[in-house]
């Protein structure tokens, strides 16, 4: 048996939430996403006699013989090492996770997320966003080709922003509690297959994609004001509109839309996915928590596989 030393580092992200604007987000256009607290990933670091190891409940062995799934956190793991120190030690890197997998929920941002910070504490260095950015960015191109970065700076922050690509993030002010239901369908997203199928609409049909994409941005400008205005209806409707327009782009399915449904029937004041989609989660706004409570039970009826109730004030609740 290894004997592990008493040192441990710990690095922690949580999950996230896009509430509008995923998919136009890679155009450029603007999305609003949210920090996802009631999951989160836990990265332990720890000096082992030899070798780079990494645990999770995916893997358990070498950095360097990690299945193909991993090959982008383990390019993450040897650059933020490079940062760090010229000769690294013997280090078990080991995961704890509360975020599934590949349901939209940012859970390969927040692995890196965690990773690099676990790395940097270890190594007792100071770890500024820039840094991190462009670390955790390593892994996620792995995973999506070419990614907004929105996951990172959502899995990354605490408050409510406003994500345009290589702009400056802005904090968004909430003007009034909302209480959102999430609903796992319980199958995988392929975020990538889903951006590459927008990719190829934009080649096939230009000018109906270009529409789409910037109605989308109109959806996201007016949620901005709707959100800090507290105006909860009609930030509900621009849900719906949003997930018509995710639906037009050929990123919902059936799962999705029949959960969306039953989240409408169930009074929702809107519902839609978030993330990626062709399976993944469903966000839906509900009058108040303990409506929220009654649209969870909705979902749930209609084959969502796990619920998670968040409210989002002035401050996280
Ligand atoms: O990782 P996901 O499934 O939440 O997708 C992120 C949002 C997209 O806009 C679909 C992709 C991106 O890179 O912004």
């Amino acid at each position: 048996m290894v004997q592990l030393s008493q040192k441990v580092a710990l690095g922690k992200a949580h999950g996230k939430l896009i509430l509008v604007g995923e998919h136009s987000v890679v155009y450029g256009k603007p999305a609003i996403a949210l920090p996802f607290p009631l999951i989160e990933v836990k990265s332990f670091v720890e000096e082992i006699p030899e070798s780079i190891r990494i645990s999770c409940d995916y893997y358990d062995g070498y950095l360097s013989t990690v299945p193909n799934k991993m090959k982008g956190i383990a390019a993450c793991v040897v650059e933020t090492l490079k940062v760090l120190t010229p000769h690294p030690k013997g280090l078990l890197i080991r995961l704890e996770s509360t975020i599934p997998l590949g349901r939209g929920l940012g859970s390969s941002a927040a692995v890196a997320i965690a990773i690099v910070r676990s790395l940097f504490t270890y190594y007792k260095r100071e770890l500024n966003q820039k840094v991190l950015s462009s670390l955790v960015n390593i892994s996620e191109t792995h995973a999506h080709g070419n990614p907004s970065g929105i996951d990172m700076a959502a899995a990354s922050g605490e408050t409510p922003i406003w994500f345009q690509k290589d702009r400056e993030i802005d904090q968004i002010q909430i003007g009034a509690p909302i209480h959102l239901v999430v609903a796992d369908s319980g199958r995988v997203g392929d975020t990538l297959s889903a951006v590459s199928g927008v990719k190829e609409k934009y080649k096939t049909d230009q000018h109906k994609t270009n529409a789409s994409m910037e109605h989308l941005e109109e959806i996201t400008y007016t949620a901005r004001t709707a959100l800090s205005g507290g105006h909860l209806k009609i930030l509900g409707h621009l849900l719906d509109l949003a997930q018509e327009e995710l639906t037009s782009l050929g990123v919902s399915d059936d799962g999705i839309n029949k959960l969306v449904h039953a989240a409408r029937k169930a009074g929702a004041l809107g519902a839609k996915l978030t993330g990626g989609g062709r399976g993944g989660c469903v966000i839906a706004l509900a009058k108040n928590a303990s409506h929220a409570k009654s649209l969870a039970k909705a979902f749930l009826i209609a084959g969502a596989s796990k619920t998670w109730n968040f409210s989002l004030g002035n401050k996280l609740e």
